[in-house]
């Protein structure tokens, strides 16, 4: 089997454990783990699914989630070249904030998601998924800047919905999104190193696809 067939593998074997851990929270949701290449140099890791994403069980699939999609096909690469996920794998009530429990509930999960799928840069959409990498980071502050997590790269960036709410952010958002080729192609090196005490992450041990 070649790499990205055990990866799919591998995926849907954490999926169905995550599936029967009945101590997790929000079991009232449909399940949305992800979608993607499993062997993706970059990885797009959301806050939590909403409604649509909940119906669908399917990450960003809303109105976000169609700018999110028209910004990779801008760039002339395909939603199925990248790996698309959240934090939370299940929908929290009426869309509220994830709380910290909750966060720390489906840690594991999202860190051997990670593991598995080995990208050489990660972007994180939104405050909440932002923090989970960079817990001292501030999006205003930091969305577009490269990060170095444990080897790894963290690109924070606003969340979608953010940008359809207002102009200013919408700007920032696509300008930031257009750094992304250059990133992946290792052509723009992290410009803050943060301690790896953020999050345990593994090393990256080999080099992914890039396109
Ligand atoms: N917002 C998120 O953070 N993730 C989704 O999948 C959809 C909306």
């Amino acid at each position: 089997m070649n790499d990205a067939g055990r990866k799919k593998e591998l995926l849907s074997g954490l999926e169905r454990e995550m599936v029967e851990n009945t101590a997790l929270p929000l079991r009232e949701a449909n399940v949305v783990f992800g979608e993607g290449n499993p062997n993706a140099a970059l990885m797009f890791i959301g806050e939590a699914p909403g409604f649509h994403e909940d119906r669908l069980k399917r990450p960003f699939v809303g109105r976000g989630g169609q700018l999110l999609t028209e910004q990779i096909l801008a760039l002339g690469w395909k939603r199925e070249d990248v790996y698309i996920t959240n934090i939370l794998k299940r929908r929290p009530p009426d869309n509220r904030d994830p709380l910290p429990e909750e966060i720390e509930a489906y840690k594991p999960y999202v860190k051997r998601q990670i593991e598995i799928i080995n990208p050489k840069v990660i972007v994180t959409l939104g405050r909440f998924a932002m923090n989970y990498f960079l817990p001292q980071a501030k999006i205003t502050r930091d969305q577009g800047r490269v990060f170095d997590v444990g080897g790894r790269m963290i690109v924070p960036m606003f969340h979608p919905a953010a940008a359809l709410r207002g102009t200013g952010v919408m700007n920032l958002f696509k300008e930031s999104f257009k750094q992304l080729p250059d990133i992946v192609h290792g052509k723009v090196k992290p410009t803050a190193v943060e301690s790896t005490a953020a999050l345990e992450q593994t090393q990256p041990t080999r080099q992914t696809n890039l396109f």
